[in-house]
């Protein structure tokens, strides 16, 4: 079942979300429809908080991008209970961004370019893996949603000023988008 998308501004992508658990009601299916959600919204990647659920999971599919970047044929992953480390010593890259959650906007985030990342997948097999380039950049962006954390947090002030209208705009669910959406406070109209 395709859900919505929770968007900006909505209190549940401010929330603490909490350690999956094997035995979590209604998992399977939720990761089921979270895959069939970023699929429908032409997404790259989704956190459990968009979809409303204060939970640490995450789906990636970025095959859709192996034109441009041969690496990322087929490399699709359920993460759960991800841990993100970064050596602070490794290069940030900047590099433009977008969110399912923030539609219409893209801003430039800067990045680490590797990290080390740790999680479970679906069938609970655990995983350990230095990951580096444009798939680390997608995973540090949906990991952040798991603390909290949005990509226009990460961009400069300038910019962050110069688009809070927009910002205002979308979270009043003033915002015209091609998938079904939820918004916190939906203005009058
Ligand atoms: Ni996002």
């Amino acid at each position: 079942m395709v859900l919505p998308i929770y968007l900006y501004g909505h209190p549940v992508l401010r929330t603490n979300t909490r350690m999956v658990t094997p035995d979590e009601p209604g998992l399977a299916e939720l990761i089921a429809n979270m895959k069939e959600t970023m699929y429908a919204t032409d997404g790259i990647g989704i956190a459990a908080p968009q979809v409303g659920e204060s939970l640490r999971l995450v789906y990636i599919d970025v095959d859709v991008l192996k034109d441009d970047m041969p690496e990322l044929a087929g490399k699709n992953m359920v993460l759960i209970n991800p841990e993100v480390t970064v050596d602070e010593n490794v290069n940030t890259v900047t590099r433009e961004e977008g969110c399912l959650s923030v539609p219409g906007i893209h801003e430039s985030v800067p990045r680490h370019e590797r990290i080390h990342l740790k999680w479970t997948d679906e069938n609970w097999q655990t995983h350990e893996e230095d990951i580096e380039g444009y798939l680390a950049r997608v995973v540090q962006h949906e990991c952040d949603h798991l603390e909290k954390t949005i990509f226009v947090d990460r961009i400069s002030p300038i910019r962050k000023q110069l688009i809070r209208g927009k910002l205002n705009n979308i979270a009043k669910g003033n915002v015209s988008c091609d998938y079904r959406t939820r918004c916190f406070k939906p203005s009058r109209r």
